[in-house]
């Protein structure tokens, strides 16, 4: 089957998490990226944790109890900057060989979309400040399903909109967990592995491994 339809995962894929840090680092001192680190860890394990649940709130709202975790956890770190990461989340670097990539896909006639746990507004702000706008035919939130990926229903929300068979789709993602979600529901799956992990989920994907975006 033909891959036509280009689908990406936001964070840490096209955008850089650890920018909001990174923009304040003088002021957060030497346990910036620990709390960088655990802020991104925590929230991703409440979108798991409320899935498991049942219990969905918005990825807005788990970002900030996870960044009220990090805080704790890193008391080197003060409190005090807590508005102002948040504030940065909104506008969150993407990484620098992403216009281009998405670009290249567009003279291809690629169909592309933003397949992500955000929430729209989140996604919006975050797409208009990279000045990537004008690239998506869709940005699908799980808002609309309220449930977290790895849940089937996330990525189907792909094959309804852009009515293709699962195998029709090619989905990047730098979340090894994202991809074996992704591999699961039947789509092909390029991980983008910019941290340079080891490989694990064996047997779900990915079918193809990168380091960024450049070769895709
Ligand atoms: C997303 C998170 C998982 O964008 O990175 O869906």
């Amino acid at each position: 089957m033909q891959v036509r339809t280009y689908v990406f995962d936001a964070y840490g894929t096209l955008f850089d998490v650890h920018s909001a840090v990174r923009k304040h680092s003088d002021s957060l001192g030497p346990d910036g990226p620990r709390l960088s680190e655990i802020w991104r860890t925590k929230q991703l394990e409440y979108s798991w944790i409320r899935t498991l649940m049942g219990s969905y709130a918005d990825f807005w709202r788990l970002t900030e109890e996870a960044l009220d975790y990090a805080l704790s956890a890193t008391p080197g770190v003060d409190p005090s900057c807590r508005d102002k990461l948040l504030e940065a989340y909104w506008t969150l670097d993407c990484y620098p060989e992403v216009p281009e990539a998405l670009a290249r896909l567009r003279e291809k006639d690629a169909r592309i979309a933003i397949l992500s746990n955000g929430s729209p507004d989140m996604l919006s702000a975050a797409v208009d400040s990279a000045g990537l706008g004008g690239f998506f035919d869709a940005v699908l939130s799980v808002e609309a399903v309220k449930t977290f990926k790895t849940v089937p229903q996330v990525y189907r929300m792909v094959t309804d909109t852009f009515d293709v068979a699962p195998a029709e789709v090619s989905f990047q993602s730098s979340n090894r967990w994202d991809i074996a979600g992704a591999h699961k529901f039947g789509f092909h799956t390029v991980w983008i592995n910019r941290a340079g992990l080891p490989n694990e989920y064996q047997n779900y994907g990915p079918s193809r491994e990168i380091r960024d975006l450049t070769n895709l």
